[in-house]
């Protein structure tokens, strides 16, 4: 499963960065907003720091006009995916760019019907949001299950990316549903390095080997 950083802020990228295990990077206009760089130059400096997949969403709302942002977010850098909303316009503008091979990634995605629009307007990336159907009580990552199960039923190529992650059991959870990525701020990337029994059993290891091999203190 792909690991991609969902944040703008490039510090967080730069250690992430380091770690070796970030595949990509998904920005939205929130996240751009938050650092407060103009879009263009921020995106060019991710591209830099990341070396994969970076979504950058359009503002615009209607289609000719997301088409047009869409084909200048692609310019800045060739790794860069152009983000559309699941919205009648944001599926004609994910139409028309797929077809001039311009990758899109949909995102607020909440239904499998959703999702099988968005790979039938041949999204390159379909972005469901787990986190924010389980803030109103339904089941998140039953989504990721019903649109693996659905495209693979049909075949579809579109990549599965599961987003709005808020913590550690979010990313297995859309490991063993066999979603493509998982995309997820900062901090929850941090926390699945995390283990009390890792850190007691080299703690231990350590204090062995220690009291093995270290000379005595002189004088001790
Ligand atoms: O990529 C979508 C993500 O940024 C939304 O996360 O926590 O605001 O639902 P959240």
């Amino acid at each position: 499963m792909k690991f991609f950083l969902d944040t703008a802020n490039l510090d967080e990228l730069r250690k992430g960065a380091a770690w070796g295990i970030v595949d990509g990077v998904t920005t939205n206009p929130s996240l751009i907003a938050k650092e407060g760089k103009p879009l263009e130059e921020h995106i060019r400096e991710i591209c830099g720091i990341i070396d994969g997949d970076i979504s950058a969403e359009v503002v615009a709302t209607t289609s000719p006009e997301m088409i047009q942002e869409g084909r200048k977010l692609v310019k800045i850098h060739r790794n860069v995916v152009v983000k559309c909303p699941l919205t009648r316009d944001g599926i004609m503008a994910t139409k028309a760019l797929s077809s001039e091979g311009i990758r899109v990634n949909v995102t607020l995605c909440f239904s499998a019907n959703q999702a099988l629009i968005a790979a039938k307007a041949g999204a390159y990336i379909i972005s469901p949001f787990v986190g924010r159907i389980d803030d109103i009580s339904w089941t998140g990552m039953d989504l990721i299950r019903d649109i693996v199960q659905i495209y693979r039923n049909y075949g579809y190529k579109t990549q599965i990316l599961a987003a709005s992650l808020r913590g550690p059991t979010h990313v297995s959870q859309a490991a063993l549903a066999g979603s493509h990525i998982a995309t997820m701020p900062f901090k929850v990337l941090d926390m699945l390095f995390n283990h009390p029994l890792t850190d007691k059993g080299l703690e231990q290891f350590l204090k062995d080997w220690n009291k093995a091999f270290q000379p005595a203190p002189v004088g001790g």
